[in-house]
């Protein structure tokens, strides 16, 4: 029964892991997309008032149930909470973990396709029809995207394999900070393409008239997204954080970096988007048909674009990490399954899910279920409905049943928050966040309007 837990070794690989998990695809492929479809700046503003209204409350609520059980997602409510149907919310999180991991690891293979193309000079005397058609082609072609996807869930699953402190926190580390200074060329670049203005002014100057009730559940959703939270990624990470550790101080390092990184995403690509005649709501496409074409015009573009390729594929890699984590942790804990059998398992149920998704952009397009083929359906159901449902109920358990003398208690292990913070964090979680994911939610089935 008793088994030596596995553990970060230091206080900054805590934070390198957990900015790694949250730090991905989310902020440099799918921020700008949806801020695309849902009219920019008004997009991004709801979505920053989520971040911190509902994204930081919630992330320290999951490192407070991680640490202070030191279990899975789901056999941490089991500790806490014995006996109590808490427990399901973990069952909720370990399926978001399977959906949102099928259909990462394909646009992670697509990443890793384009460095093959960069490496090939493969954009270079390509007009913008041109690199938008090759990537239409790329992703419905049967096998090529399928082989990607399977070789980067090998690649996840063989990392996830060695262990916490050996595999996951040692490769975090060092890649995280070339990402942010190369993504800073490229905004440089991209802030001075003719044109630029239009992207700036549509990224920054908000129209809320332009904002729907889909534009701010997928705000919503994607707060959760973003910071890998509402699916016990946190509380999985949180189990293996030393005593010592600041929970406080990692909650605000990873959300800054994570927000930081997004809006110098959109920073990079908006003004691009505008100055190539490129539809702001292009969809999942959009960064691979927008830089290319900053790439091509700048000097040194055939390095940044492979550089660039490069780290976009290792900020998915450290993020799809922390997704398969939840699942093995699960897996091993629940079913006293060794961390190897339980990778596997993890691994080859959720390449073949994702085998579905990556066919879905091709022959499996005509299957759509609800108007969404499967790649988006996985993404529609895991971000918009599972990530908020579990947040909520996550911000419910620490809020009312662990309550303020045993947070207080958590948060003091390696640091502290003094009776102010405390009380607004409380109040943060018993009231503003779950009734703000409530209202969003009905609003979006129609059963209460604003
Ligand atoms: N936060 C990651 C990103 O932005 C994705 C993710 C979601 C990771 C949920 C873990 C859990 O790319
Ligand atoms: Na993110």
């Amino acid at each position: 029964q008793l088994q030596l837990r596995d553990s970060f070794g230091s206080k900054f690989g805590v934070i390198a892991a957990a900015a790694g998990s949250a730090v991905g695809l989310g902020n440099i492929w799918k921020f700008p997309y949806i801020a695309g479809i849902y009219g920019g700046a008004a997009f991004l503003f709801v979505y920053l008032a989520f971040i911190v209204a509902i994204g930081l409350p919630v992330m320290l609520s999951e490192l407070i149930i991680g640490r202070g059980s030191r279990r899975n997602a789901f056999g941490a409510f089991k500790v806490l909470a014995p006996g109590t149907p808490w427990r399901y919310i973990g069952i909720l999180g370990v399926s978001a973990a399977f959906l949102i991991l099928s259909f990462y690891g394909v646009v992670a293979g697509w990443s890793v396709q384009y460095i093959v193309l960069s490496l090939e000079n493969g954009f270079s005397n390509k007009t913008p029809d041109e690199i938008s058609s090759l990537f239409a082609t790329l992703i419905g072609s049967p096998i090529k995207p399928v082989l990607l996807q399977l070789f980067f869930m090998l690649l996840t699953g063989a990392i996830v394999i060695i262990g916490i402190k050996k595999g996951i926190e040692k490769y975090t580390k060092i890649l995280m900070p070339v990402l942010v200074v190369i993504l800073i060329f490229l905004c440089i670049k991209a802030v001075s393409l003719e044109g630029a203005k239009a992207g700036l002014l549509f990224l920054f100057k908000p129209d809320f008239s332009k904002l729907t009730g889909d534009g701010i559940l997928s705000a919503l959703g994607h707060a959760f997204f973003t910071l890998s939270l509402g699916m016990g990624t946190l509380i999985t990470y949180g189990s293996y954080i030393k005593n010592d550790n600041n929970l406080v101080n990692t909650v605000i390092n990873v959300t800054v970096a994570d927000t930081v990184i997004a809006i110098l995403a959109g920073v990079a690509i908006f003004p691009a988007v505008f100055a190539f005649g490129i539809e702001p709501s292009e969809g999942p496409g959009l960064i691979f048909v927008t830089l290319p074409n900053v790439f091509h015009q700048m000097p040194g573009g055939y390095i940044f674009s492979i550089l660039f390729f490069v780290l976009l594929s290792v900020a998915a890699l450290t993020s799809a990490i922390s997704i398969l984590e939840v699942v093995v942790a699960y897996f091993k804990e629940e079913f006293n399954m060794g961390r190897k059998a339980s990778t596997v398992l993890a691994t080859i149920l959720i390449s073949i899910l994702g085998i579905l998704c990556s066919l879905s952009m091709g022959v499996l397009s005509p299957y759509t279920f609800l108007g969404l083929n499967i790649f988006d359906l996985m993404d529609w159901i895991s971000a918009n409905l599972l990530l908020p449902i579990g947040g909520l109920f996550i911000a419910l358990f620490v809020g009312w049943f662990l309550g303020r003398k045993k947070v207080k208690e958590e948060v003091a292990k390696g640091g502290s928050l003094s009776g102010i913070f405390l009380s607004a964090f409380l109040f943060l979680v018993k009231f503003i966040a779950p009734i703000a994911i409530a209202i969003v939610m009905l609003n979006k089935v129609g059963l209460l309007r604003f």
